[in-house]
């Protein structure tokens, strides 16, 4: 994630993720569970723009950008982009966190372009979030490190610590907050279907049951770091795949019909509802999306590894 400063104003791209394994190996007495998932930031990207405030306060303005829209039609059991613009909002959270950890009397207000869809499984609002701290760090020079900001972020939410991390591939444990990034991974190319109906990340991890024999990332992580692709595709893997299923046909169908393409691989990411397939090429990931698109299935994006 870069800040660009731009006037009085600082841009930051703040990217989606996509779950290339996530297993969930137990619940915690947090409520929370545990777990140990491979993500990957990709090119798909919410545009904050961020401008000091004369007064104290932190007011943020949602405008809905490139395929997201704020409003379904009101008999439609479509999911809505909207996101919360107050107290609610991941990147206003991110702030009024910094403000309360650092002691800042200071204001900011943020307009926030959102092109990454809402219960997608992607974690635009947590990016969102990261971007958020890691820009107030400059612009009310803060000091942190990016380890003090890390933990900050899992204050906000288990993902948000993975977009502060360098990399553009990480292992990730505990809650998902706790990053080991990847040395060295292939660029790889995607096409993500977001359905219109959505999930709530909650309802899915309640239908969860953890892996009797959990199978780790390491050996996807191995072969990612090697460039080989074709086993790399053999070892996806979502533990909240098949409850994402039970929960919405739209899920199902989606998989169904990336099973039909010639995909390296495919897998449902996060909680969902978007899927994506692994290609490797853009032309490949073109010719795939057009597919996909023919069958109005959702949003179709094409997307590849953000560095
Ligand atoms: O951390 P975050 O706010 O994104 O989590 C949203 C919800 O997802 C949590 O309230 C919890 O129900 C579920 N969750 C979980 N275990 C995790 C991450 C999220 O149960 N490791």
């Amino acid at each position: 994630m870069r800040l660009r400063q731009s006037g009085a104003s600082w841009i930051v791209h703040a990217p989606a993720k996509l779950n290339l394994f996530l297993e969930v190996l137990g619940k915690r007495a947090d409520g929370f569970h545990e777990l140990e998932t491979l993500m990957v930031s990709v090119n798909l990207f919410d545009t904050l723009v961020l401008r000091q405030e004369s007064s104290t306060q932190i007011s943020l303005r949602c405008h809905y950008a490139g395929c997201v829209s704020r409003k379904v039609a009101a008999d439609s059991a479509s999911a809505s982009d909207e996101v919360p613009d107050g107290q609610d909002n991941l990147a206003v959270k991110a702030a009024e966190l910094l403000k309360k950890k650092t002691g800042v009397d200071k204001g900011i207000h943020i307009e926030l372009f959102k092109r990454i869809p809402a219960e997608a499984g992607l974690a635009g609002g947590s990016s969102d979030a990261a971007a958020v701290l890691l820009a107030l760090n400059r612009i009310w020079q803060l000091g942190l490190s990016r380890d003090e900001l890390q933990r900050y972020a899992s204050e906000i939410g288990s993902d948000v610590a993975f977009f502060l991390s360098e990399s553009p591939a990480a292992l990730c444990q505990g809650r998902g907050e706790i990053i080991r990034p990847l040395k060295k991974a292939p660029r790889l190319h995607f096409v993500i279907v977001k359905p219109d109906s959505g999930l709530s990340t909650v309802a899915v991890f309640r239908q969860c049951r953890p892996e009797a024999k959990p199978r780790g990332a390491s050996k996807l992580a191995e072969y990612l770091q090697r460039g080989d692709l074709t086993n790399a595709g053999q070892h996806l893997f979502n533990s909240l795949q098949a409850p994402a299923e039970s929960l919405n046909p739209d899920v199902s169908r989606l998989i169904k019909e990336f099973g039909r393409q010639p995909f390296v691989g495919h897998m449902m990411s996060g909680s969902g509802t978007s899927c994506f397939g692994v290609c490797r090429h853009r032309d490949e990931a073109r010719m795939a999306a057009a597919r996909l698109k023919a069958l109005r299935l959702g949003r179709v994006f094409v997307g590849e590894t953000s560095s």
